[in-house]
C-alpha cells in the first residue's frame, strides 16, 4: 500500500507544483511507482510542467462525477515506463467542484497501485486545501526564505497540527539564493526550520533552469549534474528513508535582530 503526501504551502507561487513534478520524477527514476494528483482545480499546471498537457482527456472532476473511470483519466508519462502517472485537475471548473470525500475516495483507490501518491495543493487554506489534506497520510510544506511565505507556512503547519495526519509534516525550503545568505535581511535555513518546528526534508536552490525546463515540460531533476536537480533527488532519497546530508549551502550568518522582529508575527507557537 502506497503513501499519500500533500504538497502545500499556504502562500501561492512558492514551488508546490514544481516540487510535485520534480520529486515525483526523482522517485520514478529510482524505480518507484508514482501518481501525481493536480488538485489546483480551475488553475491546473502540473500537466504543462510535465509536458503532458496535450494528452489530457479527462480530469479529476470527471472522475468524481462519474463521467470517467479513474483509470481512464490517468495520464501516463511515457518517459518512465509504467512508473509515473498524472491525474489532471479540471481547467474550467470552480475549485469546489470536488469535495473531501470524493478526493479521499480517489486517493484511497490509487494507493494500492502506487508507492507514492502526491497531491499538489492549491494555494490558500480554504476548501481546496481542506480537500487536498483529507486524502493525505503526510504533508510536505514548501516555503521560500521570505517572511510572507514563512508566515503562511507557519499557519498551514498550525492547521495540520489541529487535524494531525498519520505522519508529521516535513519542510522544503525552496529558492535559496546563496548570494544573499550573508545579507542581514535574508532568512537562514536553520532559523526557518527551528521556527517552523518541523523536520527539514530538503533545500532547493533558486535556479533559472527550473523555469526554463518547466516551460518546455522537461523537469530539471532529470539533469544529472545540476545542483538544484541534486536537491530534488536528495529529497526523494530522504522520503525513501535514506540518510542524505544537506547540500553544503553556506548558512552561517547570524541575524538575531531580524528574527526577533519576525517572531511577533507568528501566532500558533510561543
Ligand atoms: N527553485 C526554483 N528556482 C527558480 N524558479 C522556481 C523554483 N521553484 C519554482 N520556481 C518557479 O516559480 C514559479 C512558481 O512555481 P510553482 O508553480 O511550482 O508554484 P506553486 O506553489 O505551485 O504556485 P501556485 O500556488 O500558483 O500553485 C514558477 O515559474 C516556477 O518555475
Ligand atoms: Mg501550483
Amino acid at each position: 500500500m502506497g503513501k499519500s503526501i500533500v504538497i502545500t504551502s499556504g502562500k501561492g507561487g512558492v514551488g508546490k507544483t514544481t516540487s510535485s513534478a520534480n520529486i515525483g520524477i526523482a522517485l520514478a527514476m529510482m524505480g518507484k511507482r508514482v501518481c501525481l494528483i493536480d488538485l489546483d482545480i480551475g488553475l491546473r499546471n502540473l500537466d504543462v510542467v510535465l509536458g503532458l498537457d496535450n494528452r489530457v482527456m479527462y480530469d479529476i472532476v470527471d472522475v468524481a462525477d462519474g463521467r470517467a473511470k479513474l483509470v481512464q483519466a490517468l495520464v501516463k508519462d511515457k518517459r518512465f515506463d509504467d512508473l509515473l502517472y498524472l491525474l489532471p485537475a479540471a481547467q474550467n471548473t470552480d475549485k469546489n467542484a470536488v469535495n473531501q470525500e470524493q478526493v479521499k475516495d480517489i486517493v484511497d483507490e490509487l494507493k494500492p497501485d502506487f508507492d507514492y501518491v502526491f497531491i499538489d495543493c492549491p494555494a490558500g487554506i480554504e476548501q481546496g486545501f481542506i480537500n487536498a489534506v483529507s486524502g493525505a497520510d503526510g504533508a510536505i510544506v514548501v516555503t521560500t526564505p521570505e517572511i510572507s511565505a514563512v508566515r503562511d507556512a507557519d499557519r498551514v503547519i498550525g492547521l495540520l497540527e489541529q487535524h494531525p495526519l498519520k505522519e508529521s509534516p516535513k519542510l522544503i525550503i525552496n529558492r535559496i539564493r546563496t548570494s544573499l545568505m550573508q545579507d542581514d535581511s535574508y532568512m537562514d535555513i536553520d532559523e526557518i526550520t527551528t521556527h517552523l518546528g518541523i523536520d527539514l526534508l530538503g533545500v532547493i536552490l533558486d535556479d533559472d533552469k527550473v523555469i526554463s525546463t518547466s516551460n518546455i515540460g522537461k523537469s530539471i531533476v532529470m539533469d544529472p549534474d545540476n545542483p538544484t536537480a541534486q536537491g530534488y533527488r536528495n529529497v526523494a532519497r530522504r522520503l525513501e528513508g535514506e540518510t542524505v546530508p544537506l547540500m553544503n549551502i553556506h548558512n552561517s550568518a547570524k541575524k538575531e535582530g531580524f528574527w526577533s522582529k519576525l517572531t511577533h508575527l507568528f501566532s500558533h507557537k510561543k
